[in-house]
């Protein structure tokens, strides 16, 4: 059969940047604890004219730029932040990115899984029809409670891939493992704008689901620990992939060698949590920085909070150097203008997902832009930039 994988990927994060020495330092903790114990250093702020559409579409356009819209049929947006209970964020990007309107497009929400499960059903589609493209967009803003245990764990990103027969990064092996298990971890009822979360518990049950789904992976034949050369994954704070590393290993009887997990943290460790957007994040970084990684196996491992987790390991091809778009991807984290604690916590406060109508001020240098809410409708822009 043809492989089916990520032909092409995209990274997009926010204007803003806040940096955890200074958090640290405003909130009387040993930056050490964010630097060392979380393993972040900065995180990603949203503008008020930005959000989970405007970085998504972002990281679409390029992708679009070079390959057009030939034969995509469908739009996959994955979020756990999604701006309308009804209307999927996807459509906003569709119209912003000019797609044509023979595109299927829906949104996938299972907490930070969404974007693998997008992923997953991409390939379906293209297995069903090999000349099908699917743009799969996978977007969050991670925006928890102001000065809360959290805080120091948000971030913001998006993640855009084109997934196609024949691809020209990373093929996906038709093996997964999948976990399921109704928990209360990391909840967001349908009046608040920050998540509700149990943090002690929301370590555990990552590691359950990671256990859960290689277990499963393995009871269907998928490769061993010793025939994956890099393991990726989700990445709520860098140190979180390192405790999950450890787990698999022991659990397999191995020696636990994080060192080859670093260069998959190059980007998360700048842009903070990006929800369903991390681990593609964390697979862009490795892609960009590693140049030994034609031919070899990677292992994927997606977690969800609720809970749902899924392994899925797939083979980089041969001319993945030539496709890969690490100075794109450094000059939007360079370019992204720092924020004082004081402004980060004015903006936190001032965050509002309702529909009064409202102009929001001119800040994104992105190609997109949220413009405000006029009849209660979310309106979006193109911007000078686009
Ligand atoms: N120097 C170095 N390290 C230090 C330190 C210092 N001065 N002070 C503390 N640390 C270390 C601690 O030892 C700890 O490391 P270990 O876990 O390896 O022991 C680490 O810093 C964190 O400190 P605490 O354990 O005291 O944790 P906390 O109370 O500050 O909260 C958290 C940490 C639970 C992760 C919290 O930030 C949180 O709730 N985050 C959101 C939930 C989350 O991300 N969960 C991850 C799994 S769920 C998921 O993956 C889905 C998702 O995206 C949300």
């Amino acid at each position: 059969m043809t492989s089916i994988g990520i032909h092409d990927l995209a990274v997009a994060t926010t204007h803003h940047v806040l940096d955890l020495a200074e958090l640290a330092e405003a909130t009387g903790v040993e930056p050490a604890k964010y630097h060392r114990g979380l393993g972040q250093e900065q995180m990603s702020f949203p503008a008020p004219d930005e959000d989970i559409v405007t970085m998504g579409a972002s990281a679409a356009a390029p992708l679009l730029a070079e390959h057009g819209t030939d034969g995509i049929r469908s739009l996959l947006f994955a979020t756990e932040s999604g701006v309308d209970q009804s209307k999927a964020a996807g459509v906003f990007a569709h119209h912003l990115l000019g797609l044509p309107s023979t595109v299927r497009t829906v949104e996938f929400k299972q907490a930070c899984y969404g974007g693998a499960a997008a992923l997953q059903t991409a390939l379906g589609i293209v297995a069903r029809n090999p000349e099908e493209r699917v743009l799969v967009i996978a977007s969050d803003v991670a925006r928890y409670e102001l000065d809360g245990p959290a805080a120091p764990t948000q971030g913001a990103g998006a993640v855009a891939m084109l997934v196609s027969a024949d691809p020209a990064l990373l093929a996906i092996e038709p093996h997964s493992g999948v976990h399921t298990a109704d928990i209360d971890d990391f909840w967001r009822p349908n009046d608040t704008t920050t998540p509700l979360v149990d943090g002690a518990l929301s370590l555990q049950t990552y590691l359950d689901a990671l256990l859960g789904s290689w277990g499963d992976l393995q009871a269907h034949g998928g490769p061993g620990v010793d025939e994956i050369d890099r393991f990726l994954y989700h990445q709520p704070f860098t140190k979180m992939a390192r405790k999950a590393h450890a787990a698999l290993f022991r659990h397999e009887d191995r020696p636990v060698d994080e060192s080859a997990l670093e260069t998959s943290f190059l980007y998360n460790r700048q842009l903070g949590n990006s929800y369903t957007a991390s681990l593609f994040v964390g697979l862009a970084a490795l892609l960009d920085h590693d140049d030994d990684l034609a031919g070899r196996r990677l292992g994927l491992f997606s977690y969800g909070s609720g809970s749902v987790g899924e392994f899925l390991t797939g083979i980089v091809q041969s001319g993945y150097r030539e496709r890969r778009r690490r100075e794109a991807t450094e000059s939007v984290l360079a370019a992204r203008v720092p924020l004082t604690v004081e402004e980060y916590r004015a903006l936190h406060v001032s965050y509002t997902d309702d529909s009064d109508e409202r102009e929001t001020p001119r800040t994104t240098a992105a190609p997109f832009r949220f413009a405000g809410v006029r009849d209660r409708i979310r309106r979006y822009e193109r911007t000078a930039g686009a």
